[in-house]
């Protein structure tokens, strides 16, 4: 069964802190972290989770009221048992939905296959480098996405 995308609430944030963790490791949001992005989520962030009874995935916009403003996809995962059955996807093309008109940008490891090709498929291009910026030393690419209204 296809989980639903809905708009995170509170009693998300433990199981969003859970799996944060399980798909970032080391670079995992804190649970601080986490509660400041829904402080923030009546001024500029939306939280969407893919709901399959429990939390499976998530995505976090950065999303300013401006509308000539940039957005920026900041965080974007699916728990590892449950990838390439769709939900990254199901993810964006909820989030990019909020996102008609507005240019979209995101930040993504270079060796990040799976990343960037859920990112490539909808239409997100690659338009600079930034060399050497991740701890480790890989580059990170950036995407631009765009729609017209
Ligand atoms: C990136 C991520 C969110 C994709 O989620 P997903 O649910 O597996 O993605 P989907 O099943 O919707 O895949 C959509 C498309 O993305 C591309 N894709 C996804 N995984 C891929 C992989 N391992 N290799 C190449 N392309 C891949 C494919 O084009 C795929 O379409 P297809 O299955 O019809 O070929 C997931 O791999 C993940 O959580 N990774 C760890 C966290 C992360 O790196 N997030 C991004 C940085 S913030």
């Amino acid at each position: 069964m296809r989980p639903v995308i809905r708009a995170a609430v509170a009693a998300d944030l433990p199981a969003l802190v859970a799996l944060d963790e399980v798909c970032f490791g080391a670079t995992a949001w804190s649970e601080v972290a986490w509660a400041d992005e829904f402080e923030r989520l009546t001024e500029d962030r939306v939280v969407l989770v893919a709901d399959s009874g429990s939390v499976v995935g998530y995505v976090v916009l950065l999303l300013p009221p401006v509308v000539e403003d940039v957005v920026e996809v900041l965080r974007i995962a699916v728990a590892p048992g449950e990838r390439r059955t769709g939900i990254g996807g199901q993810l964006l093309t909820i989030a990019l939905e909020r996102c008609t008109g507005r240019t979209v940008l995101l930040e993504v490891a270079a060796g990040n296959e799976s990343a960037i090709g859920l990112y490539a498929g909808f239409g997100f291009a690659q338009i600079s480098r930034r060399r050497g910026y991740y701890p480790g030393g890989e580059d990170a690419v950036i995407m631009r996405w765009r729609e017209e209204a």
